[in-house]
């Protein structure tokens, strides 16, 4: 694994990474065990990623954890994916504090049951001050319903006159997303074989590098995401310029 670290080179590291965790359903029915058993294994390639991402010096990972489609589930799954959040934010937390570790959360979470909006803001208020890498968990998170709050925030400071239309740009609607203060995404990783982005960080991901392994998410492991950097550094980001302008750096 070292040498797969060795392998990396620290000056092109994404500075933020969007992960969408899947295939905890599959991983437990594979062992003949219900689903939620799959939920409650997701927690080391958490760990694993967060780890791997500060190891390298990444400076944001976002982790889809439940999505605004992810509602309408079977009710004891929702209920025992809520109950999970709030275990396994307690568990982590002196983790967390231990690797500097500043905890955020996206999403519509109002939405989600009152004693995991506590402990999340718990976990958030005693990490603030972390400063080594910040991990958002997107909850009750769907891109769509993000930009349609942000056009409804914008539209009110347009009618109340604080906002010219004029000066709408894109800041502007960055500036209302959930994710305003995280930067744009530079590599999206999703495990589990799908290929989609499922409502995820649409705006934020408009040219993010796509990452796609058939690994299960409980059984992915630091040095599979070190696979995903290393791909990510043999890519090349040509944002809408030629091959030639990037390499000699116009
Ligand atoms: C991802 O695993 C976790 C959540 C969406 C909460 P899934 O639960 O989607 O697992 P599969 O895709 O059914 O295998
Ligand atoms: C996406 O996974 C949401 C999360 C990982 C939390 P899903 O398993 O819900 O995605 P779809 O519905 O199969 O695209
Ligand atoms: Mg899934």
């Amino acid at each position: 694994m070292d040498k797969k670290l060795q392998t990396i080179s620290l000056n092109k590291v994404p500075n933020h990474i969007a992960v969408i965790m899947d295939g905890n359903g599959r991983w437990a029915k594979k062992q003949g065990m219900n689903r939620v058993f799959g939920h409650r294994n997701a927690m080391t390639a958490i760990r694993d990623s967060v780890d791997g991402a500060s190891e390298i010096g990444t400076k944001f990972i976002t982790m889809y954890a439940f999505s605004t489609e992810n509602w309408n589930r079977p009710k004891f799954e929702v209920d025992a994916l809520m109950h999970l959040l709030v275990t396994t934010l307690n568990k982590e937390l002196p983790e967390f504090q231990r690797k500097n570790v500043k905890v955020n959360a996206i999403g519509n979470i109002s939405s989600l049951p009152s004693k995991a909006q506590k402990t999340l803001q718990k976990v958030i208020d005693q990490t603030k001050n972390n400063t080594k890498i910040t991990l958002s968990f997107a909850l009750s998170y769907g891109s769509r319903e993000e930009i349609v709050n942000a056009i409804k925030n914008i539209s009110k400071k347009v009618v109340n006159t604080q906002l010219d239309i004029e000066n709408i740009d894109e800041k502007t609607i960055n500036n209302h997303l959930y994710t305003f203060n995280l930067p744009d995404v530079d590599l999206m990783i999703r495990t589990s074989g799908e290929q989609r982005i499922s409502n995820f960080l649409l705006w934020q991901m408009a040219y993010a590098e796509l990452y796609f392994t058939e690994m299960l998410w409980p059984d992915f492991r630091k040095e599979n995401f070190f696979d995903a950097i290393i791909e990510y550094q043999n890519r090349e980001r040509r944002f809408g310029k030629t091959s030639e302008q990037i390499t000699s750096n116009e």
